[in-house]
């Protein structure tokens, strides 16, 4: 029989979405996707060289558990470079992608009934990730005005002695915000200073976990790390975004040294190691020419100007202009409440294919996702048929 967790985790309705609307191509209908959250660009040639050259030498064995050196000094490097950090290698374990690193992090902190503090609207599978390991998700409630950033002051609200963790993803995916300096400092503050609203005590500060898997993909904002406001933290990222390397299926995890050992047990017992020859591509990814990712910034800040003025004229809502990661959660309830039945509507009968907010908890409902995350002609071919049957 079916365990009670297996029977309980919700579907990634994106992927409904996604999956429903093949099934209407193959019954012969031309879709645009826009529901997508995967970059539309092939992966760099020099990228797949390297993939491929490892192919060829051997280096198809297993690695060492947290990944190759040579990945982890690359990586550390990028952090450093970027951010003047001083991070080493030893605090990084290389995993199949950012989802297995949540999956590491939620393992090695969660007992029965911990708290992990979130913003509402948030990336689907965060609760579901919580829940599958026994705790409990506690979602702070954000406004459309700022973004729908997880404020300092409301996080503190919502710490109790049961806090674990606070999760933050900057730039968001659905939002598309990006987090300023400002707030990642507070955030940081409220996470190392903490009081329990409830009995006034001080109780042990918590760690934040901090997805950074779309930083990079930032248009005329500041790039940001949390580790420049806390060592506190764990980080997770990856090059599925960044680089266009989804299913290549390659990650990280930046963690505080005393928890790498715990971490290590349990990424050798569930996942042993990261692909070998997906790890060598990783380390081309970081350290070589990158004039390709600055291409795909810049194409991806035109498309999103371009969506952002369509769906407004369209009569979207989008109150607070999203500059990072490549989506857009738009004000939808001039055309319908229920996200979920719209965004059906919208695949069934404009075949245009978008994602319901409420794939991303109540906070989004009533909001649809827009990915531009596809190209410029797909967009505008996709803004004119939601405009025709929406008006
Ligand atoms: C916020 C967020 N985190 C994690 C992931 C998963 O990334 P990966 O491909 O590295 O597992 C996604 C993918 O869409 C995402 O949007």
């Amino acid at each position: 029989m079916l365990s009670k967790k297996a029977e309980n985790i919700p579907p990634f309705h994106v992927m409904e979405v996604l999956e429903r609307a093949q099934e209407l191509e193959r019954a012969g209908r031309d879709i645009i996707h826009l529901e997508i959250g995967e970059p539309d660009f092939p992966t760099a040639q020099h990228i797949c060289d390297a993939a491929s050259g490892a192919i060829q030498s051997g280096d198809t064995k297993y690695t060492h558990s947290l990944g190759l050196l040579e990945l982890r000094e690359a990586i550390v490097e990028y952090y450093n470079n970027k951010f003047g950090l001083s991070l080493v290698p030893e605090q990084v374990i290389v995993t199949s992608g950012t989802s297995p690193g949540l999956l590491l992090v939620f393992m090695s902190l969660l007992e029965q009934g911990d708290e992990v503090v979130m913003a509402n609207p948030y990336y689907a599978c965060y609760p579901n990730f919580v829940r599958y390991l026994d705790g409990e998700p506690v979602f702070v409630h954000t406004r459309e005005e700022n973004g729908f950033s997880l404020e300092p002051d409301a996080v503190a609200q919502t710490m109790s002695s049961k806090t674990k963790a606070i999760l933050i993803n900057s730039p968001s995916n659905p939002t598309g915000h990006v987090m300023s300096s400002a707030t990642l400092q507070g955030l940081a503050k409220v996470a190392n200073d903490v009081s329990d609203s409830d009995s006034g005590s001080i109780s042990n500060p918590v760690p934040i976990i901090s997805d950074e898997i779309y930083q990079g993909l930032v248009y005329g904002a500041e790039d940001h790390t949390i580790l420049e406001y806390t060592d506190n933290a764990f980080v997770l990222n990856g090059f599925s975004k960044l680089y266009a390397m989804t299913g290549w299926r390659l990650g990280y995890l930046i963690a505080p040294l005393e928890y790498i050992r715990p971490l290590q047990n349990i990424q050798q017992n569930f996942f042993i190691c990261a692909n070998s020859f997906v790890q060598h591509a990783g380390v081309a990814a970081l350290r070589g020419p990158q004039e390709h990712v600055r291409k795909m910034v810049a194409t991806y800040d035109k498309r999103r100007r371009y969506m952002l003025k369509r769906l407004r004229e369209i009569g979207f809502k989008v109150r607070s202009e999203p500059d990072g990661a490549y989506y857009i959660l738009a004000d939808a309830r001039e055309f319908g409440s229920d996200s979920l039945e719209l965004s059906r509507r919208i695949l069934e009968d404009a075949d245009v294919a978008v994602t319901p907010g409420i794939d991303f908890g109540g906070g989004a409902e009533g909001y649809l996702r827009f990915s531009y995350a596809s190209g410029l002609e797909n967009i505008e071919e996709g803004m004119r048929r939601i405009e025709e049957f929406l008006l």
